[in-house]
């Protein structure tokens, strides 16, 4: 009797076991879609029944680029000031900034990075939006090297000197070059007497950060950080008329008071503050933030490929890659990588001339 009761024992525990790993194989051969990672492919095999509805279509293209883009002299010249640092979202970020402001009639674009050569890609980039521009290297000092506050000051110090120097009139924005902006913005701020400011979206707490407005005032600020500040606002949150740039207009190296500061530097009151976007109500700029991209190094002999005839496209691209910062790619050293061909086949690159 006992032994028998044993057998059971052992036989449901052995038959336990053998589901157990049934499963877990199943799982791992992605047989059974356990993690969902299928899901996208099985839902593409069935039929999917979507109502959708159209709304709006229009197939006029009602843009006059001539006009839009010509010098309209008597527009004043807008000076945005745009304060970068090398990474592998600079020039993705900068490209797609930069078609924003080609756009824009009577804009000159400044761009200040924080590098102490002239990047090529950068001035490469400046160029072929045919903008006018001023293109500055500006470090930020030694004594920062190596932390991460306070960014952008050497940049946006840099391109105030340039425009102290060599403009006299005008109106200038810090506009990062991360930042979303709506084409009103510009609009708006051209008519920037002394200093104008306006809501800015995507901002700490509470998601905006805006003056708040009373009988067309500015009377107080809506910012989810006090700070100590009297102009609570984000950088991207005014515009200055270069005419109303005093000498003394600085910023100091001081992480989070970098607008405050360079606002009370101008010697503005609450009272010279011109409210733009429909008195504070709208949102024409957002500060939006790109997901950091770890800069991956791959162990590839791209002189080899280079030497392949065929693969001289591939070889370029790969330069093209290393040369926009996107991966380091080292003859000795990083990652292995793979060449896919057929769904099935998953080789080192090292083999590329046999394997296709
Ligand atoms: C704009 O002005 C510049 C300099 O004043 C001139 O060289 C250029 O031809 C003008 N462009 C147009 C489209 O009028
Ligand atoms: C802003 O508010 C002032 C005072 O209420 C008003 O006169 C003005 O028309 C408003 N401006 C806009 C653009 O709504
Ligand atoms: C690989 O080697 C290069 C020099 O050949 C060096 O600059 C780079 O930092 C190295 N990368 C890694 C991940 O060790």
């Amino acid at each position: 009797m006992k032994s028998i009761c044993l057998l059971k024992k052992v036989f449901v525990m052995a038959i336990f076991l053998c589901t157990f790993f049934l499963v877990f194989f199943w799982a791992n051969m992605q047989i059974l879609n356990l993690n969902g990672v299928d899901t996208a492919l099985i839902s593409k095999m069935r039929p999917l029944h979507v109502k959708s509805r159209l709304c709006h279509v229009n197939l006029i293209d009602g843009r006059n680029h001539n006009e839009a883009i010509a010098n309209k002299s008597d527009l004043k010249m807008i000076y945005y000031i745009t304060p970068t640092y090398p990474r592998p979202e600079q020039i993705p970020e900068l490209t797609r900034l930069g078609h924003t402001l080609m756009h824009v009639p009577r804009i000159h674009w400044i761009i200040a990075d924080d590098q102490s050569l002239c990047s090529t890609n950068v001035l490469n980039l400046l160029r072929r939006t045919g903008l006018p521009f001023t293109h500055i290297s500006s470090p930020k000092p030694y004594v920062y090297k190596g932390t991460n506050f306070p960014r952008g000051v050497s940049n946006r110090r840099a391109a105030l000197v340039w425009l102290r120097e060599n403009v006299r009139e005008g109106v200038m924005y810090f506009g990062d070059d991360d930042n979303t902006v709506d084409l009103q913005l510009f609009d708006e701020i051209r008519r920037t007497k002394k200093v104008s400011m306006f809501p800015v979206g995507l901002i700490g707490d509470y998601g905006i950060s805006a003056p708040i407005i009373k009988d067309g005032k500015v009377v107080a600020f809506f910012d989810s950080w006090p700070g100590s500040r009297t102009f609570p606002v984000d950088m991207a949150g005014f515009a200055v008329n270069i005419e109303f740039l005093t000498p003394t207009a600085t910023m100091p190296y001081s992480a989070g008071h970098e607008e405050d500061k360079f606002l009370m530097s101008l010697g503005i009151k609450l009272d010279d503050i011109e409210p733009l976007a429909d008195n504070c109500s709208k949102v024409l700029v957002w500060h939006t933030k790109t997901v950091k991209f770890k800069k991956p190094n791959l162990k590839i002999d791209i002189e080899r490929i280079s030497k392949l005839p065929k693969y001289e496209d591939f070889a370029n691209l790969l330069k093209e890659t290393s040369r926009l910062g996107m991966a380091g790619i080292f003859s000795k050293n990083g990652s292995k990588t793979f060449i896919i061909k057929d769904r099935k086949t998953f080789e080192p690159l090292s083999l590329l001339p046999t394997l296709v």
